[in-house]
């Protein structure tokens, strides 16, 4: 999920800084956090903006460029934060933009509550807002480490960004005060400006250490995205000899009624899987008015959906069938229909089940009219 930003709303990520105190072969924001460069998770937090601009080190342009052209302009940073962040403001000279919000780049795990309490801010009128955490540990002044004096926390803020301002008075801040300063709200409230402290959040940190990359790691792995979908689906029966239920053929005293061969569970399972993506059910992707479907064989259905999942960057979870009828009995089929169906979403066989129960012969089901399955399955993407 992302924020959608207001319209004239713009995100200034400054990544120009050399990382010195996370050590490493190369700067931190370009170091990678599960297989992706830090700053890449960072855009991808404001993919809601319309208008994106990442301030970099001249060594770095080539890389930026190869990352996030299209996606973001990139200008050359200076040689303090301070100086980053005045040239994406005067980039913005004479631009339609009202607001920006400024972030580090080498805070990856901004969330989206933390994002949309500074935009609702300044919506509420406030000139700036920045998200911080009060401080709970006790405070200590030490030396040669010994503790030399404590110092009250009460009021105290552990600052983070992104800081919102109006472009105007943000860049009129930093024309006046040009020298460097920890953050934008300290130039900010050099001009008088005040600023409303939002919600921060603890895994909204900046990478500054080393150990940092860790606990990163462990955030992001915490946050992964995990969908739930159900199907359901009915065919009713009619003369035959045969069924094909979750791809298994069994022999019956009726056929299953359908444009294709029919498979009511791997219809539920193959619906369970787009209402997970959120992108609709059989139908929309095989529309049954299609004669090229009939009769199809309903394995092409379920991988493709399966591999529609695949490409939007989801693994499977499990997926779980139950089939309701009377007869046939299914029992006995129930270790093969696994084994197929896990052959054509290409899983491990112990991630899928198929099960049975008939409706104690109520229903159009308990009267042989006709077999019901629903399904459910998990995605996760992390
Ligand atoms: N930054 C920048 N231009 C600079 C210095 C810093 O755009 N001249 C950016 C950094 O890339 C980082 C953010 O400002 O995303 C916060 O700075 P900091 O955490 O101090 O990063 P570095 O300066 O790169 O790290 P260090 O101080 O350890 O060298
Ligand atoms: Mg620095």
């Amino acid at each position: 999920m992302t924020v959608t930003a207001p319209k004239g709303y713009a995100a200034i990520i400054t990544a120009a800084g050399r990382g010195t105190r996370a050590g490493g072969d190369e700067p931190k924001q370009w170091r990678l956090l599960k297989g992706r460069p830090v700053l890449a998770h960072t855009l991808d937090r404001f993919a809601g903006f319309d208008r994106i601009i990442v301030t970099v080190h001249p060594d770095d342009m080539g890389q930026a460029i190869e990352h996030f052209a299209g996606r973001a302009t990139i200008i050359t940073g200076g040689d303090t934060r301070a100086a980053s962040v005045r040239a994406a403001l005067n980039s913005l000279d004479g631009s339609a933009i009202t607001h920006v919000l400024i972030h580090d780049g080498a805070r990856p795990l901004v969330g989206d509550a933390v994002i949309s309490g500074v935009i609702g801010a300044l919506q509420a009128g406030a000139p700036a807002a920045a998200p911080a955490l009060p401080v709970t540990d006790a405070l200590w002044r030490g030396e040669d480490n010994t503790v030399t004096g404590t110092a009250p926390r009460e009021g105290l803020y552990r600052a983070q960004t992104p800081q919102g301002f109006s472009l105007a008075q943000i860049s009129r801040s930093h024309r006046d005060h040009p020298q460097d300063a920890a953050d934008d709200v300290e130039l900010a409230r050099k001009s008088g400006i005040p600023v409303t402290i939002t919600p921060g959040s603890e895994d909204n940190l900046k990478i500054t250490w080393p150990g940092d990359f860790t606990r990163a790691e462990r955030i992001l792995e915490g946050t992964m995205d995990i969908r739930m979908g159900n199907g359901f689906d009915v065919h009713a029966l009619g003369p035959g000899d045969h069924v094909w239920l979750c791809g298994i053929q069994i022999p019956h005293t009726h056929g299953l009624i359908g444009h294709s061969d029919a498979d009511v569970g791997m219809h539920a399972l193959t619906d369970a899987i787009y209402g997970a993506l959120a992108m609709g059910d059989i139908g929309r992707h095989f529309p049954p008015s299609d004669p090229q479907w009939k009769g199809a064989d309903s394995a092409i259905f379920l991988r493709h959906a399966a591999d529609l999942a695949r490409e939007k960057g989801f693994a499977f979870g499990n997926a779980d069938v139950t089939l309701i009828c009377e007869m046939p009995k299914i029992g006995p089929h129930a270790s093969a229909m696994q084994a197929r169906l896990a052959q054509i979403m290409t899983l491990d066989p112990e991630r899928i089940s198929v099960k049975a129960t008939t409706s104690e012969r109520l229903g159009f089901t308990g009267r042989g009219e006709g077999i019901a399955a629903i399904a459910t399955c998990t995605l996760m993407k992390g």
